[in-house]
């Protein structure tokens, strides 16, 4: 039987740095991934560029139903820990929007950057292995997988969420966690695109490709959130970085607020309309894009709404499109799911495990790392900077 100090399972973002970091810290390390390809997520993230991390991470940027666990971790190593890293790799960046860490190349340098570190932590790796069990014998852990049993005396799980299980994502985690007596907050699709019923949908339907800076207000499990971002429409409903964002909150039943155009100032363009001889629809097209102009001011004012001059509307048809472009109500009927969630919201509940070092607080040698846990991040860079984050702390302490 093959022994080894630290069995990963998981060879993703988190998992790959905490083997790295545990094996250059002289810990015997090895590292299981059951699809052939190691690091897939990075590889497809940032549209092949992978976002690696934001400059501005703060605990504010993560969903938690323990929102304080990610403080110590994320505190521990920041993303100019990582930025650190890529330098000594001489990986070119650049910083996209929003303090969001772009590869000027390719995603596949940080895969690159990874295995090279595992080597240096002379990591060994276990690839197209499955797990077929684990159990406790003493104190060491062993796992049945499908090239042989092996015990280590500590094992790391980072096997990541349920997103995208075409490219590998197993619910292995989340049964381990259970197996031990560890608690397991629903896992549901977050950073994801909303649908519609698509009858009530099909007015909109025919703006598909249209995308729009907007405001979103939306309320959920965690309390309300807004963001200001770009809101695509697509043939099935809602989607762009805006209503991702908002997804990650969205809880089925609930309704969002949209103001499609937070720029306009209507209680003034009420005033002044006198003055206005452009159409509605020529006037928001300022802020709007015009197809999506034109379907406001159709919804608003059906009839001569498209023809008549501003200064020829009533007040209350003008109310009526303010409320149409800015105070947008609708209630979204699901998600894409996990075929197209960039991440799942919830996992291994944080109460029980150490916020230092992710150590079950109940199992001894039990760690869990990465989405896996239940701490999302926003849209922007963030779920990253938690892998690599609560990897460092785990690999610290093992
Ligand atoms: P990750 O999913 O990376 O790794 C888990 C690994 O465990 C996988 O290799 C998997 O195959 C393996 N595994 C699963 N079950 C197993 C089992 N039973 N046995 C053995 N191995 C098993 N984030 C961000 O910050 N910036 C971005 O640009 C993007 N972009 C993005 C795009 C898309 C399309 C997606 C789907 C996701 C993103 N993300 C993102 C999210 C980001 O990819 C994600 O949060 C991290 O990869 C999570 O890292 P983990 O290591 O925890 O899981």
């Amino acid at each position: 039987m093959s022994r080894f100090d630290v069995a990963v399972i998981g060879g993703g973002a988190a998992g790959m740095l905490c083997a790295a970091m545990a094996g250059q810290r002289g810990r015997r390390v090895v590292l299981l991934e059951h699809t052939r390809s190691p690091g897939e997520k990075i590889r497809i993230s940032g549209g092949g560029r992978c976002n690696f991390t934001n400059l501005h991470t703060q605990p504010e940027n993560f969903l938690s139903n323990n929102p304080h666990f990610c403080r110590s971790a994320l505190a521990g190593y920041t993303p100019h820990d990582f930025v650190d890293l890529m330098r000594r790799h001489g990986i070119a960046f650049h910083e996209k929007h929003r303090g969001q860490l772009f590869c000027d190349d390719s995603a596949a340098q940080i895969i690159d950057m990874l295995r090279a570190e595992c080597e240096l932590g002379q990591v060994v790796w276990r690839v197209g292995c499955s797990v077929a069990a684990v159990r406790c014998e003493g104190a060491a852990y062993v796992l049945d997988t499908s090239q042989g049993p092996l015990t280590a005396g500590a094992l790391v799980v980072a096997t990541g969420g349920l997103s995208i299980p075409r490219i590998g994502a197993s619910d292995l985690g989340y049964r381990l966690a259970r197996q031990f007596g560890l608690r397991v907050i629903e896992p549901r699709p977050g950073l994801v695109p909303l649908v519609f019923d698509p009858e009530a949908w099909r007015p909109f339907a025919k703006l598909a490709g249209v995308s729009v800076q907007a405001n979103l207000v939306g309320q959920g499990v965690f309390g309300s959130a807004a963001f200001h971002e770009d809101l695509l429409f697509t043939h099935r409903g809602l989607s762009g970085p805006a209503a991702l964002q908002i997804s990650s909150y969205w809880q089925p039943g609930q309704s969002l607020s949209i103001d499609l155009a937070p720029g306009i100032d209507w209680a003034a363009v009420i005033k002044g309309k006198g003055a206005l001889r452009a159409t509605a629809a020529s006037l928001l097209a300022g802020t709007l894009p015009k197809r999506l102009a034109e379907h406001c001011v159709q919804t608003a004012m059906p009839g001569a709404g498209l023809t008549r001059a501003v200064a020829d509307l009533s007040d209350k048809a003008l109310h009526a499109l303010a409320i149409t472009v800015s105070e947008w109500r609708t209630t979204p009927t699901g998600t894409e799911g996990f075929r197209k969630a960039e991440v799942t919201v919830g996992g291994v509940d944080t109460n029980a495990l150490s916020s230092r070092t992710m150590e079950a607080r109940a199992v001894r040698g039990l760690y869990f790392i990465g989405e896996v846990v239940d701490v999302t991040g926003w849209l922007g860079g963030y779920n990253f900077q938690w892998a690599w984050a609560s990897a460092a702390a785990c690999a610290r302490a093992i």
